[in-house]
């Protein structure tokens, strides 16, 4: 099930008549992104306006896509479901646990010994489960994704912010985390607030050094990094029909810079064209039959005021190279600008390493024509003043541009070529630096640049721009070069200018590959083992969690009650403890480690009672968790305002439920933590007077009382019994449905399918 042309099929053939009834029922014509979302709403949520920025609707993407480090879990809560198949086609991508350090080969054979039994817990889930499995060195998720599974019109949810590069294939692909995941694999609804719409309206033509990446640095500069919260970002006009479609990619995937939901582009030759050229003839020419409902109707561009939200032009022809920081990706300079703002800003002026490639950069265009500036240098007897790595996103492409001699031309300009993986993109760069507390600037291609992002170093100043920009830039070694205008001297001490870079947008001789990486999964499955040593520190299988019963609500301890933020981080760090993300047990071990105490004002030190109801012992929080646990004592977790904001992990919700948490009572919730919550059968409540926050002691014994009469919209009781005699008792309100509560009754939402599927 990893790629599946009878299900584009079908989806085509259903298309027309889904977009006019939608178009009927939204009562205007429809922008792509209304016809994509419209055509991918899941029977629990039936046709009907949908307010956008304001109602969740339930969708039915068509693809799941997981990267390796957020799949562990995804994939071992999968396994519990009781399905013998996904109920989607989905892939596993090995690309983010390969760190970079000396080339690709070394690194590589490195990675698959330290990660070994995480590579074939992947694989061997990947192949019972009909997942497609690529394997590592395959390359990165967002281009893998791109030449292999991405089609116009579809919906697809990934493990990994970046998901919305399928834009660059007229794809709605959303960034998720593996709850999310869990769920469309194992057939339940996806729920999404409806996005809210911002148009860009490209005219013009790229020219000269100017590339797609200048339009979402651009575009990065005038919304922020928060201007496309909850919005998508559909880009239309002649400028982007004149792009081409890895080109759009790089701007869809940016998109998650200004904080969209995700970024599209209507259908056009540009994208035919590279389904062709990445062996999907088939793909195009179902596409071709249904164009025009793969873009957005021609009223909506026409008078995009009236149909988008917010509407931004931009005009090709006058755009100028951009350079983003450094820490932030919104700090937007044009290149005529920025050598003014090195020196005023005091960023170090000397250029150390030039880093391109990347899920956001490796196409073969972004390769050719960064390519092209190697050969100059060479031929102009300029040597690279700084280190440059080249990153390509899969063995595809490292194959074709091998055999084209652009990696060639990057290793005599003194590149080195790194695996096929995320690499310094995501931190996994084990960086040469003799004095690494020196101030040091580094320009990338890729797309986040915030502090210590690519080499952990709070020191580094990390710049974003094309690949372009950045490898003339590693040519002179200096930051406040600009190839526009400025000129190097060359070994023979002449004063060179480097030529604006050149390039195609898909290789000639076509793409080869000779092993791709991917590993297709068995056809039954049923035989296959997964295995798993019990004695593993990195994979746990997980036990289904046990209904929370009424009686265990009962004379509950505080495990903690928490002062101020509690994001997800204070609740499951990420850091070092990203490699326990498959065992729930070592890594519970960090489970509200960074929360503050309210009664001590401290992190990681709670009372516990186990020992003496009168005499408080100090310990970590995990620590008293487990004791409380073990003794067979349930505990709340009080908080205040927006308790699990940040990221969507799953593991801030399966944590405090291995460690024996009953309920989570806060003054607010951030949601998708509250329905994570939900999903593993816990109580997430809120305070009906938050001043109730303040009647919680430290030694309190707690009860919660109306579990077994739960409804939908009727309130809990919580009585705070004081070691004083005294007690204070109020109300607790809670959002949960039918089905909700269906999922508290089972232990959690995925006891409940394996209840239906009769596992
Ligand atoms: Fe993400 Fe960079 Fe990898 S953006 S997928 S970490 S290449």
């Amino acid at each position: 099930m990893a790629f599946d042309i009878d299900m584009i099929k079908g989806f085509y053939e259903s298309l027309p008549k889904k977009v006019e009834e939608a178009r009927q029922t939204l009562g205007h014509p429809l922008t792509l992104a209304e016809k994509i979302l419209y055509s991918h709403l899941h029977p629990e949520s039936p046709l009907q306006k949908f307010n956008r920025g304001k109602d969740y609707v339930f969708f039915a993407p068509d693809r799941v896509a997981m990267q390796d480090a957020t799949a562990q879990m995804a994939l071992l809560q999968f396994m519990m479901c009781g399905r013998d198949k996904t109920a989607v086609p989905s892939t596993v991508h090995c690309d983010h646990l390969i760190q970079a350090e000396i080339g690709a080969d070394t690194d590589l054979q490195k990675a698959k010994d330290v990660n070994s039994e995480v590579y074939q817990f992947l694989s061997s889930v990947s192949n019972k489960y009909g997942i497609g499995f690529w394997k590592p060195g395959a390359g990165i998720i967002h281009q893998i994704v791109l030449e292999n599974y991405a089609f116009p019109g579809g919906m697809m949810i990934g493990t990994d912010s970046h998901t919305p590069n399928a834009g660059g294939l007229g794809m709605v692909a959303i960034g998720v985390g593996g709850a999310d995941a869990v769920d469309v694999m194992a057939g339940m609804p996806w729920e999404l607030k409806m996005p809210k719409l911002i148009g860009i309206k490209l005219t013009g033509k790229l020219n000269g050094w100017t590339s797609s990446k200048d339009v979402i640095l651009k575009v990065a500069g005038v919304l922020t990094v928060k201007g496309g919260t909850g919005a998508i970002v559909e880009y239309f006009g002649p400028g982007a029909r004149s792009m081409s479609c890895t080109g759009k990619g790089t701007i869809c995937n940016m998109g998650a810079e200004i904080g969209a939901t995700t970024s599209t582009f209507g259908y056009d030759d540009s994208m035919s064209r590279y389904l062709r050229a990445t062996d999907r003839a088939d793909v195009a020419e179902l596409a071709d039959q249904v164009a025009e409902h793969l873009t957005g109707d021609a009223e909506c561009y026409e008078n995009p005021e009236k149909y988008f939200d917010q509407v931004i032009e931009i005009d090709l022809s006058t755009l100028e190279p951009h350079i983003n920081g450094p820490y932030t990706p919104d700090l937007a300079w044009p290149i005529s600008k920025f050598a003014e703002a090195v020196k005023e800003n005091n960023y170090p002026q000397k250029l150390e390493v030039g880093l391109i490639g990347s899920c956001t950069n490796s196409s073969y265009e972004d390769l050719d024509r960064a390519a092209s500036l190697a050969k100059q240098a060479v031929a102009k007897k300029l040597k690279a003043k700084a280190e440059f790595t080249i990153t390509p996103g899969s063995e595809q492409i490292r194959y074709t541009v091998q055999r084209d001699g652009q990696l060639t031309a990057f290793e005599e300009m003194g590149g080195v070529v790194l695996a096929n993986a995320c690499g310094p993109c995501i931190g996994q760069w084990a960086r040469h630096t003799d004095d690494p507390t020196r101030a040091n600037s580094i320009i990338t291609s890729f797309n986040r640049n915030f502090s210590k992002r690519n080499d952990g170093n709070p020191q580094t100043r990390s710049f974003v721009a094309s690949p372009e920009i950045v490898t003339a830039l590693a040519i002179a070694g200096d930051l406040t070069f600009n190839p526009l205008t400025d000129k190097l001297k060359n070994e023979e001490g002449q004063d060179v200018m480097l030529d604006p870079p050149t390039g195609v947008e898909l290789p000639a001789k076509g793409f080869s590959v000779e092993d791709a990486g991917f590993e297709a999964p068995a056809a039954d499955g049923s035989g296959i083992e997964v295995k798993v040593d019990p004695t593993s520190d990195r994979i746990q299988l997980l036990t289904p969690f046990k209904p929370i019963t009424s009686d265990q609500l009962k004379d509950m301890r505080v495990l903690i009650k928490a002062k101020g933020k509690c994001t997800t981080d204070h609740i499951s760090m990420a850091g070092p403890w990203l490699k326990y993300r498959g065992h729930l047990q070592n890594i519970s071990n960090n489970c509200f480690i960074g929360a503050i105490n309210y009664f001590n004002g401290e992190a990681n030190k709670v009372a516990n009672y186990v020992d003496s109801a009168t005499e408080a012992e100090y310990m970590a929080v995990p620590d008293s968790g487990l004791k409380y646990r073990d003794n067979g004592i349930g505990t709340v977790v009080f908080g205040e305002e927006n308790y699990g904001e940040g990221s969507s992990r799953e593991h801030a919700a399966m944590e405090p439920r291995f460690l024996g948490v009953k309920a989570v009572i806060v003054k607010s919730f951030a949601r998708i933590h509250e329905t994570n919550l939900k999903k593993q059968g816990m109580l997430g409540l809120t305070f009906v007077n938050p001043a109730d926050y303040d009647k919680i002691r430290q030694d309190d014994h707690i009860d919660i009382l109306g579990l077994d009469t739960m409804a939908p919209g009727k309130n809990l009781t919580v009585v705070a019994k004081h070691a004083d005699g005294t007690e204070d008792k109020f109300e607790v309100a809670h959002t949960y449905n039918q089905a909700q509560i269906s999922w508290v009754n089972a232990g959690s939402a995925l006891n409940k399918i394996r209840q239906e599927l009769g596992a």
